[in-house]
């Protein structure tokens, strides 16, 4: 049983590594969130996460907020726009569990059943602060 064990962890640790959830503060009309929340080490480099998955307790929803380049980001509400069910994040896609629409990292439709993009907010970047406008 104990080598099942070590065959499954890395599998489970490998999936779970690839998207950070990250507790925003509201300020104001904006979730801040710290650049520094993209960066991973690895072998001494810093390397920049595609996504994260920003979340604050009063919002009904999380945000993925991709970082498209080191100036742009792209903030999109996590709510299926077919009938509202939470999407899950894959890589450049999100899709939604309920009836397997997709969207992609810009909140285009790929995939129905949904018609309607997801919902944007604005990005700004100060310092080493990403501050996305709620409003
Ligand atoms: S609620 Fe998302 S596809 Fe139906």
């Amino acid at each position: 049983m104990s080598c099942l064990g070590v065959v499954i962890a890395p599998a489970i640790f490998d999936g779970c590594a690839g998207t950070k959830y990250f507790t925003a503060p509201i300020e104001g009309n904006d979730l801040i969130n710290p650049l520094s929340s993209f960066e991973v080490l690895k072998d001494g480099k810093t390397e920049y996460r595609k996504y994260i998955v920003a979340e604050n307790d009063t919002l009904q929803f999380p945000i993925c907020v991709y970082r498209l380049d080191a100036q742009t980001y792209q903030a999109l509400w996590m709510r299926c726009t077919h009938q509202g069910t939470e999407l899950h994040v894959f890589g450049d896609r999100l899709q939604c569990p309920a009836h397997g629409s997709e969207f992609t990292n810009k909140g285009i439709v790929q995939n129905g059943p949904a018609t309607d993009p997801l919902r944007t907010f604005a990005v700004s970047v100060s310092e080493a602060t990403l501050k996305i406008n709620l409003k």
